[in-house]
């Protein structure tokens, strides 16, 4: 028998709508992946509209978030209303009366988080905060638990994807502040009302949680050194270019003489380091330890998706140690099957040496098609020593079983000698 949690969410905007969609919709895919159901019993929102409902089952719905923590019996609780008031008040009164607490809420954390974190380890109820930093990237459980053993020297982070996406349109393009930003915005990657981003305030919040976990300072966000990107301009970007450089608003918390520096601005990095290539809406944390080395988690930054997939994460983690049930790595496994290599799907380089006689190109692209499988692009290099002509093929996507009988019958052909060569193509990465 299955254990069944009931959550409430509160706060139904851009993170928490996306978390009630994931939660109705992988409802069955998080029963067999965590052994547990997490079953949302109740919503918060002043305004719960016709949208807002159609996405609902029956659901309990209130208009302040207070009254359900007060009336529903919740196992677990979302908060994603954002900033410190009501949403303080309201974590606190589910953590007193021991109701597990999830939030996304970087800026009451940065600002409070301490007597949270005392307060849920004193109560009854735990506190997890995935989401409150880098939206997919792990990074508050790669600290807390993956590197609990690792005495960490610093962390670099670019952990505002607004701003990267703005330099990086600066940098790549010449676009000034103004035009970036306004892209930006088009882009769905700024907000309204951008100050908090392109200031530095919202990557300051995130370093002092960061500095927190890692360090243990206990440190207000507005003694974090902040400066913003409005000073940097195109000709400050060709400038750091030419000199091998790239500009990134870096979050930097590091040991130094005994004390934690923290602090974000504006930096030049090298060309050539890996926190250089995370250009766009991306983020990235880069940690360095004695025992370590270095690491970088790289991903989407924020954005209602990504960070409601941290947010249900952080529900999953704390479901199964509530029920004492082990999360199934193995998920489904009597249903779920390899793929044979032949039934594979991909797009294909494929290099021949063709004798120069005429029709020998037409013998291979017939011998293609007749397989199902058609050609992309066709270059024929010069002749070489053996008076072959090297030819390079590249397809569209192809099934595996069918390229590789193509292959067997081009290979049996008089006029193409050596075996083919060929190599997979993979295009599923996204790119600048
Ligand atoms: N958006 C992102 O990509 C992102 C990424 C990472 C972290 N976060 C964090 O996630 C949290 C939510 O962000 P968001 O972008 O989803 O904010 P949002 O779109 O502004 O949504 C907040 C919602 O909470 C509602 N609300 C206000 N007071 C309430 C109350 N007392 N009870 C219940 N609901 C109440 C608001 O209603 P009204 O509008 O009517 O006031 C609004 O619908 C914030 O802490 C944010 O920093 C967001």
């Amino acid at each position: 028998m299955v254990k069944k949690l009931k959550v409430g969410v509160a706060g139904l905007g851009t993170v928490g709508l996306q978390t009630v969609c994931q939660l109705l919709k992988n409802r069955e895919q998080i029963i067999q992946k965590a052994g547990v159901e997490l079953a949302l019993t109740a919503v918060a929102d002043p305004q719960i509209d016709s949208d807002r409902k159609a996405m609902l089952d029956n659901q309990s719905c209130y208009s302040d978030a207070a009254d359900m923590v007060e009336q529903e019996e919740l196992d677990l609780l979302v908060e994603l209303i954002g900033g410190v008031d009501p949403a303080g008040k309201i974590i606190h009164q589910a953590l007193n009366r021991g109701i597990d607490v999830v939030t996304a809420n970087k800026e009451l954390l940065a600002k409070q988080g301490s007597s949270f974190f005392e307060l849920s380890r004193k109560g009854e109820g735990r506190l997890r905060f995935e989401a409150a930093v880098g939206g997919s990237i792990p990074i508050i459980r790669t600290i807390r638990e993956a590197l609990v053993g690792v005495e960490l020297d610093s962390i670099y982070g670019i952990i505002n994807g607004t701003t990267n996406y703005i330099l990086s349109c600066m940098a790549d393009r010449g676009l000034e502040f103004d035009k970036a930003l306004q892209e930006a915005r088009h882009k769905g990657f700024a907000e309204a009302d951008p100050t908090a981003d392109v200031e530095g305030f919202d990557s300051a919040h995130k370093m002092t949680i960061l500095a927190e976990l890692a360090f243990g300072i206990n440190i207000s966000p507005d003694a974090v050194y902040t400066e913003g990107i409005k000073g940097i301009t195109p000709m400050i970007l060709e400038d750091a270019r030419q000199l091998g450089y790239s500009i990134k608003l870096l979050g930097i918390a590091k040991k130094f003489n005994h004390r934690v520096d923290v602090r974000v601005h504006p930096t030049l990095i090298p060309q050539k380091s890996a926190l250089a290539a995370v250009t766009g809406e991306y983020n990235a944390v880069y940690l360095k330890g004695s025992q370590l080395g270095s690491s970088m988690l790289y991903g989407k930054g924020a954005g209602g998706p990504s960070t409601a997939t941290a947010v249900i994460s952080d529900l999953v983690s704390l479901a199964a140690q509530k029920t004492n049930s082990t999360p199934a790595v193995y998920y489904s496994w009597e249903k779920t099957r390899l793929l044979p290599t032949e039934q594979l799907v991909s797009c294909y380089y494929l290099r021949l040496s063709a004798v120069d006689r005429p029709g020998v190109l037409a013998r291979v692209t017939e011998i293609l098609g007749r397989h199902h499988i058609s050609i992309e692009t066709v270059i024929q290099r010069g002749r070489s020593a053996d008076r072959l002509v090297p030819v390079v093929l590249t397809t569209h996507e192809a099934r595996e079983g069918a390229m590789q009988a193509a292959l067997e019958e081009i290979s049996q052909l008089e006029d193409i000698g050596q075996t083919p060569k060929f190599v997979r193509i993979e295009e599923g990465f996204e790119q600048e």
